[in-house]
């Protein structure tokens, strides 16, 4: 969580480090800083609160400078509050700090001891105080830094400016994410893509340990223990304008409609529609390797552990070999049964989920093969693995998860069947069917999108309720659980998901006549068993919201409202289901005025435990 911006470079850095805050902005907004080298002497803004008010704080106060560093923070030591903002400042030392610092009130007492006195409530300061520290004792910048670093136990990605060095500029990481952007004899530091792809393309990822030191138009990437490293700047192919809102009024809404799209990009140059299977391209596991698991572990948090309960669904129907799912911060700490036999599958959109990386360095260590769905190319979880299905998403803005989450499935389904294959539990007829499916599958979603405005209308319709209960069965229960979630997230209404017929065990002494219960009922299998659950909700007063195949002329009887889907297969509902579920949540939040694609507590990649 934090996002944090450096730049050096020949422009004035001020406008170019707050419109990188404003992509990153989604990382964290309960406070803001920048500091500029101007000539010789750091200048600092911070301000609480979003991204507007140190807006509106450098228009009145402008910084000059072409070097500077800046911040967008998510609390953890300390309130959100103008002195705990970054950058913080000990001396001649200026830093912005993404991470937690986990021995900061050993280091803060030994330096107190020193005759530090401290500013801030933040872990953070300390890093400030322990560079000025080491510089006060005769070292020289850029050895104080690497001497700090080595004392810090915890997270961290950090920008660092010196009153003593006004040219350079310093940038390290270990646990936190952070990237630099080559642009000729400019460079750019940011925590995430987005806020350099206006600038350029080019970009080298620090690995845990590295720093680099910017100075005369040159970057030297060093190990912290000061080991000189040949970096080279990979390209990124994604485009400033799917990192814009693009005529939306919120990235949520843009990125709910631009699911076709990003899920014809999950599918590209992966599809061998002739020989029924999937070309994967980063997955590094060949055909005896698939055959050699006999079992198969998924662990993600949040949305990601909703399509991870799904990938259970499609692969033990489709491959029979048994999954275990688990909510990733649960998973080290109860002494999981994995070894080499097991395929550790890591679901995270961001790839620096902090819980999800220690599972899958938990499971590595205890010898099983890991790989990853991640959208975030080049993300920590990404390069920790054996091997990766990147999403193809593109950058998704809304801390509510929604393309994401449906590319994640994609991602599985297109697994599923590269597993099927390669150990002859899926027939090629069945393959060819499936493939057929995801072909079709845009082109069906641009149909349920069709839905936003009778969505609204509902959303409308039952704005005041208090509480929400979603109901699905099979592979629709996930779905049910991330409906009930993206209302909770953006429109903080409470809400429930349950498996249907689960509810008649608790969950039906709650409704009343105040009570919306949103049912998935497709006209599969499990549909007789989905319409008496809705019976029952109906008998009690409950206000049934039902989502069901095109055609259905039955339930309009039982329920309040009804959302039609085209009628497709059992293994891509699920995906047209989320659609007006994501929307509803949308019109909810809208509706009552909420911060759409910045909810209140929440920040988009939780990389803290
Ligand atoms: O980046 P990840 O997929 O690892 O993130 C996991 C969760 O934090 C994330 O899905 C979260 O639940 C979203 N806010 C859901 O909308």
């Amino acid at each position: 969580m934090c996002g944090i911006v450096g730049y050096i470079g020949q422009q004035q850095a001020m406008p170019i480090i707050l419109d990188g805050l404003k992509s990153l902005e989604y990382r964290g907004y309960d406070s803001a800083g920048i500091c500029t080298m101007d000539k010789t002497r750091p200048d600092i803004r911070r301000s609480r609160g979003k991204l507007f008010n140190l807006s509106r704080l450098v228009e009145a106060l402008p910084l000059r400078g072409r070097i500077g560093i800046g911040h967008t923070r998510w609390a953890t030591h300390g309130k959100p509050s103008e002195t705990n903002a970054h950058p913080h400042q000990a001396g001649p030392v200026v830093l912005v700090h993404n991470g937690i610092i986990e021995n900061y009130l050993a280091l803060k007492s030994k330096l107190s001891g020193l005759g530090h006195t401290f500013k801030s409530e933040t872990d953070t300061e300390v890093i400030a105080h322990l560079i000025e520290q080491k510089m006060k004792s005769g070292t020289a910048f850029e050895q104080a830094v690497r001497d700090s670093l080595r004392e810090l136990k915890g997270a961290y990605a950090l920008s660092i400016v010196s009153e003593t060095d006004p040219d350079t500029l310093i940038a390290a990481k270990s646990g936190s994410p952070l990237v630099v952007g080559v642009g000729g004899k400019e460079f750019f530091v940011a925590s995430d893509i987005p806020a350099i792809l206006p600038h350029t393309r080019e970009m080298v990822f620090l690995e845990d340990g590295e720093m680099v030191v910017f100075k005369n138009g040159q970057a030297q990437f060093s190990t912290v223990a000061g080991v000189p490293l040949k970096k080279m700047p990979k390209h990124i192919d994604w485009s400033p304008l799917m990192a814009e809102k693009e005529g939306f009024r919120h990235f949520m809404l843009k990125e709910i409609f631009e699911q076709p799209r990003a899920v014809r990009d999950t599918l590209s140059g992966r599809i061998l529609e002739e020989e029924g299977d999937v070309y994967l391209e980063d997955l590094r596991l060949s055909d005896a390797g698939l055959r050699g698991f006999t079992r198969i572990c998924i662990v993600a948090c949040g949305t990601s552990w909703h399509s991870a309960l799904i990938g259970k669904f499609l692969l033990e129907e489709h491959c029979r070999i048994p999954v275990e799912v688990d909510i990733a911060s649960e998973f080290r700490y109860r002494n999981p049964v994995i070894g080499p036999e097991t395929l550790l599958i890591a679901i995270s959109q961001s790839g620096e989920t902090a819980d999800t990386l220690a599972a899958v360095r938990e499971a590595r260590t205890r010898g099983a093969r890991v790989v990853a769905i991640c959208n975030v190319i080049e993300s920590s979880i990404a390069r920790e693995v054996d091997g990766v299905i990147y999403t193809h998403a593109g950058p998704e803005i809304g801390v509510a998860s929604t393309k994401a989450f449906v590319t994640q499935i994609v991602a599985l389904l297109l697994f599923t069947i590269r597993m099927g294959r390669a150990t002859d539990s899926m027939s090629l007829i069945r393959s060819r069917e499936l493939l057929a499916d995801l072909l079709h599958l845009p082109g069906l979603m641009d149909q349920v999108l069709t839905l936003n405005e009778a969505v609204r209308d509902i959303a409308l319709h039952f704005i005041h309720a208090r509480d929400f209960l979603y109901l699905g069965r099979g592979i629709n229960y996930p779905i049910a659980l991330e409906g009930a979630l993206k209302l909770k997230e953006i429109s903080y209404i409470h809400a429930e998901g349950y498996p249907s017929g689960e509810m008649k065990h608790g969950p039906i002494a709650l409704i009343d006549d105040q009570m919306p219960v949103v049912v998935i009922a497709p006209l599969d299998r499990l549909y007789g068993k989905v319409e008496s659950n809705m019976q029952e909700v109906a008998a009690r007063g409950g206000r049934v919201i039902a989502l069901c195949t095109e055609g259905d002329r039955d339930i309009s009887d039982k329920a309040e409202a009804v959302l039609e889907i085209p009628d497709c297969s059992e293994h891509i509902a699920p995906l047209l289901f989320s659609i007006p579920l994501q929307l509803l949540a949308y019109h909810m939040s809208v509706l009552k005025g909420n911060d759409v694609d910045q909810p209140r507590n929440l920040a988009k990649s939780v990389t803290v435990e």
